[in-house]
C-alpha cells in the first residue's frame, strides 16, 4: 500500500486555462540543494521528500534556476525521471539578470537540462527587472512557447501595472503570478511585492490569472501554536494550524499554493490540508483577526 491509500486524501485541482488544471498544493523547493549556493549535503534527503510529496499526490513541483544556483532543478530533475512526466506539473523560474532575449532562452535551456525534461509546464519571470524592457523579455518566452518548450507563461512577484505591462507584450495569456501571501502576510509583502490583498489578487481573479502563493506557512511560523484564533479553530477542526493556514488559502478563489518541506512527516501534514473546508465564517474571521 502507497502513501496515498494510507492517507486516504485525493489531490484537489483547480482550472489553470480552460483545458488545464492543476493541484491546489504543490512543493516548493526554495532550500533543496542549498540556498543561493549549490549545497549537495543534503541531496539524499531532498529527493526522497520530492518523490514522496509525488507519491502524495502533489505533482506540482516549484523549483527556480537561483535556487542552489542550479541545484534545486537537478534534484526535481533527479525525481521526475521515473514518473509519467504527463501526469506532473513543472513550474520553473528565469532569474531576474537573465531577462534579455538570448540568456532568457539559454536559462531555460539549461533548466531543461538540468531537470531531465523536454519541457517545462510553467516558465516564471521570477523577479521583475526595471532595467531590462519587458517587451524584450515577453518575446523570448513567446519563442519558447512556439517552440514546445514552455506549456504556459507566467510572471512572479508583479504588480498590476506590471502585469498589464506584461500582458501587453504577449501572444500568449499570462496564466500565473506568483506572490508571497499567507495569513501573516496580507499586503505588506516583501521589497517585491506589496498590495497583494487591495490590488494584485483582485486583479488577478477578475483576470482569470492564478495566484500562486508562496511562503504560505510564512516559513514555519503559523505551523507553531502561539496565535489564539489558529488554536481555537485547530481545535475546532481537529486539524493542525498547518492545515488551517493552507486551507484558508486554497479556500479562496484562484489561489493555490506551494508549501516547502523536506520532513515526510510535514508533507502528509500538508496534504491534510485538503478534502475539507473551513466554514465562510470561519475563514472571514481569520480574515478579520488575522490583519
Ligand atoms: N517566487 C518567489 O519569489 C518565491 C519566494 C519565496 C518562495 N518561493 C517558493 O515558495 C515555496 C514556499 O515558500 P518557503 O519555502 O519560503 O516557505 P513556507 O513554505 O511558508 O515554509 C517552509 C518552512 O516551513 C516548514 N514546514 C513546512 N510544512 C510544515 C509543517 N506541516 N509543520 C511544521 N513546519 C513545516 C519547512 O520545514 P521542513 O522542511 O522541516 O518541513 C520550512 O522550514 C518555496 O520553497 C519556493 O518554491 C517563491
Amino acid at each position: 500500500m502507497n502513501n496515498t491509500e494510507k492517507l486516504k486524501i485525493k489531490m484537489e485541482f483547480k482550472s489553470l486555462t480552460s483545458d488545464t488544471k492543476i493541484p491546489v498544493l504543490g512543493l516548493g523547493t526554495w532550500s533543496m540543494g542549498g540556498g543561493r549556493v549549490r549545497d549537495t549535503t543534503y541531496d539524499e534527503e531532498n529527493i526522497y521528500a520530492i518523490k514522496t510529496a509525488i507519491e502524495l499526490g502533489m505533482t506540482h513541483i516549484d523549483t527556480a534556476e537561483m535556487y542552489g544556483d542550479g541545484h534545486a532543478e537537478e534534484l526535481v530533475g533527479e525525481v521526475i525521471k521515473d514518473f509519467d512526466r504527463e501526469a506532473l506539473f513543472i513550474t520553473t523560474k528565469v532569474s531576474p539578470e537573465n531577462l534579455r532575449y538570448d540568456d532568457v532562452i539559454a536559462s531555460a535551456k539549461r533548466s531543461l537540462k538540468r531537470l531531465k525534461t523536454e519541457y517545462i509546464d510553467l516558465y516564471l519571470i521570477h523577479i521583475p527587472n526595471p532595467q531590462i524592457p519587458l517587451q524584450e523579455t515577453m518575446k523570448a518566452l513567446n519563442f519558447l512557447h512556439k517552440e514546445g518548450l514552455i506549456r504556459f507563461i507566467g510572471v512572479s512577484n508583479f504588480s498590476v501595472k506590471q502585469i498589464k505591462e506584461a500582458q501587453e507584450n504577449s501572444q500568449n495569456k499570462i496564466v500565473a503570478n506568483q506572490i508571497e501571501y499567507s495569513l501573516l502576510v496580507r499586503n505588506k509583502g516583501n521589497e517585491y511585492i506589496n498590495n497583494m490583498e487591495s490590488e494584485v489578487i483582485p486583479y488577478c481573479q477578475e483576470n482569470d490569472i492564478m495566484v500562486i502563493a508562496y511562503r504560505p506557512l510564512a516559513k514555519g511560523k503559523l505551523t507553531r501554536p502561539g496565535f489564539k484564533i489558529l488554536d481555537k479553530l485547530a481545535k475546532k477542526y481537529n486539524k493542525t494550524q498547518a492545515q488551517i493556514a493552507i486551507n484558508w488559502l486554497i479556500s479562496k478563489k484562484k489561489i493555490i499554493t506551494i508549501p516547502k518541506s523536506t520532513r515526510i512527516e510535514h508533507l502528509k501534514e500538508n496534504i491534510g490540508a485538503l478534502g475539507w473546508r473551513l466554514t465562510s465564517e470561519d475563514m472571514r474571521m481569520l480574515d478579520k483577526e488575522f490583519k
